[in-house]
């Protein structure tokens, strides 16, 4: 479909997008670029509402799962966000880690990160900080985070390998994370694979669930477990972008093609 910096430029550019308009107009607005061809990120997310340090303005409705809800954050803690867009569990992690902890969220889309910076100050906390960076080479220091945290990020890396030598580099000894990410239990039809929407929506860079957990172990973590799963079903009326209805009823076959995870592991 591209190569890896087309496709993180891809990404970049609907982020970005989103970001935007998600000033002009409230979230939810959240789907992922503005097509007819675009993934409304409510058949992926979790609801955030009632969550404490729950922060609307933060949330786009980008996300697949609830990772702040398995990581076990302790007050005090430096918890890093991957891909923390507008800031959702940024601010969730800063309800547990109090005054005494630290929160950081890290993204490469320029407006993600004003907003984020935006609605921080809004929340008046001098103890979280939003970097632009990419996860495939993290601005953040060997050895010094308690926890990593990210939700729907990692199924938009193309290098995942990368990704998580890099989570294992900055997690201190005794260091765990909590991830909600995308993955495939089937092989993609090509002409899903190669959507440039399927793959901004989170779909059509995820990797096998297989392979997803043999990087995590081949990463040198230890402990990994999945917490939580749930079949993510995409809507009939957007596959008909991309295939005849015989191709969809092939598809539909599969159980559970596409899922969402979230799983936690430890460096020892
Ligand atoms: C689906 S959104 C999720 C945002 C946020 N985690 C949430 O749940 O609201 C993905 C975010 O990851 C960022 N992102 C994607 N690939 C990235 C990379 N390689 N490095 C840093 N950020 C990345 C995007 O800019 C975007 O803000």
């Amino acid at each position: 479909m591209g190569t890896d910096e087309e496709l993180k430029e891809l990404v970049k550019e609907k982020y970005g997008q989103i970001a935007r308009q998600s000033s002009k107009q409230k979230a939810g607005a959240g789907c992922c670029g503005n097509g007819p061809n675009t993934i409304d990120y409510s058949i992926m997310g979790d609801d955030y509402k009632g969550i404490e340090g729950y922060f609307n303005d933060a949330d786009l409705g980008l996300g697949c799962g609830l990772p702040t809800e398995f990581a076990n954050i302790k007050e005090g803690e430096t918890v890093l966000d991957l891909g923390s867009g507008a800031g959702n569990d940024v601010f969730i992690a800063r309800r547990y880690v109090g005054e005494s902890g630290r929160v950081i969220g890290i993204d490469m889309t320029q407006d993600m990160i004003d907003k984020a910076i935006e609605n921080n100050q809004k929340l008046n906390y001098n103890n979280i900080e939003f970097r632009l960076g990419e996860i495939e080479n993290l601005p953040v220091e060997n050895n010094s985070v308690d926890l990593v945290i990210s939700n729907c990020v990692l199924d938009l890396v193309p290098n995942k390998e990368k990704a998580f030598s890099e989570i294992f580099r900055v997690l201190k000894s005794g260091g765990r994370f909590c991830i909600s990410d995308i993955v495939l239990n089937t092989i993609l039809p090509d002409k899903l694979q190669s959507a440039a929407e399927m793959y901004a929506g989170c779909v059509a860079g995820a990797i096998q669930e297989t392979d997803y957990l043999d990087v995590i172990k081949s990463s040198g973590f230890s402990n990994i477990q999945i917490v939580k799963e749930k079949n993510i079903k995409i809507p009939s009326s957007i596959l008909m972008n991309y295939m005849d209805l015989n191709e969809i009823d092939e598809f539909k076959k599969n159980l559970n093609p596409i899922v969402s995870i979230t799983v936690v592991a430890e460096k020892n």
